[in-house]
């Protein structure tokens, strides 16, 4: 199962684990050290559920923020496998360890100088020029992108769609661990994203109107008030805070609107 199909599962969780009740445990290695671990858990929970303190490599918890991306193997197969520890649930005997980040080139330039075309794309990043068409970036992709797809929509200059392809990507650098070419894969998607929003579709309103509102201090004294408050009313206004429901619809709003 994919890290985008585990999504959809664990958004349908509802009540919290309670792991003092939990029976069905399963074992998994972590650096060759053998865990019995709740079958229910993500792999990041599982590491924490073995007494692992996760400080770096774990960011949003969500799928979102692209911080933990993990390697793993599974006995008797020779793959290496690939996810995200927030979002794939272990599986007995997987073997996990920590992997080093895989650097990868992230090019400087002025987005307001360069045109949305395939030029900038390889002045920027002429490693494009070395996609040999191996798919291994979309297979490994956990969030079921079309890696290849975009990255030769990128070299044909069809900036567009590009980045309508890579609009998922996290930049959990997956893809790039794994590419022969050594291609940086979300870093030339995010190029084309950011072209795409600077020279190919017109200006957001309502960003300009809230950059507007920002210039004119209109955050200035509510700011003022939550920087010099005491710990009780932060933790209090924390508390009563209203959140955005787990399902909620695409236009939902919160009841108070004063800031927005
Ligand atoms: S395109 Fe690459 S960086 Fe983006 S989510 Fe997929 S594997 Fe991760
Ligand atoms: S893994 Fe690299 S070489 Fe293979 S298709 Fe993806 S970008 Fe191209
Ligand atoms: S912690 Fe952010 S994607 Fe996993």
């Amino acid at each position: 199962m994919s890290t985008a199909e585990q999504l959809q599962d664990l958004s349908q969780e509802s009540a919290p684990l309670d792991l003092s009740e939990r029976t069905d445990l399963v074992p998994i290695f972590i650096m060759g050290k053998k865990y019995d671990v709740p079958s229910t858990l993500t792999i990041q929970k599982a590491l924490e559920y073995a007494g692992y303190q996760l400080i770096r490599g774990c960011g949003c918890r969500g799928g979102i923020c692209g911080a933990c991306a993990t390697v793993y193997r599974m006995p008797g197969s020779p793959r290496i496998f690939v996810g995200l520890a927030c979002q794939t649930l272990v599986q007995p005997s997987m073997y996990l360890t920590m992997v080093p980040f895989f650097p990868a080139n992230r090019a400087v330039y002025n987005i307001d100088e360069i045109q949305p075309d395939a030029m900038a794309l390889l002045k920027a990043y002429p490693e494009l020029a070395k996609c040999m068409g191996c798919n291994t970036c979309a297979k490994s992709c956990p969030m079921d992108i079309q890696v290849m797809e975009y990255i030769s929509a990128a070299l044909r200059g069809d900036v567009e769609r590009a980045a309508e392809l890579s609009m998922s990507c996290v930049m959990c650098g997956i893809c790039a661990s794994r590419c022969p070419a050594e291609l940086g894969q979300y870093n030339i998607a995010i190029l084309c994203r950011r072209l795409t929003a600077r020279h190919l579709r017109p200006k957001a309103q309502h960003v300009a109107e809230m950059v507007a509102r920002i210039e004119s201090g209109a955050y200035e004294e509510p700011l003022r008030k939550l920087i010099t408050a005491d710990l009780e009313t932060l933790r209090k206004l924390y508390v009563e805070r209203e959140m955005e429901p787990h399902t909620a619809p695409e236009m939902w709003q919160p009841q108070e609107k004063t800031y927005l």
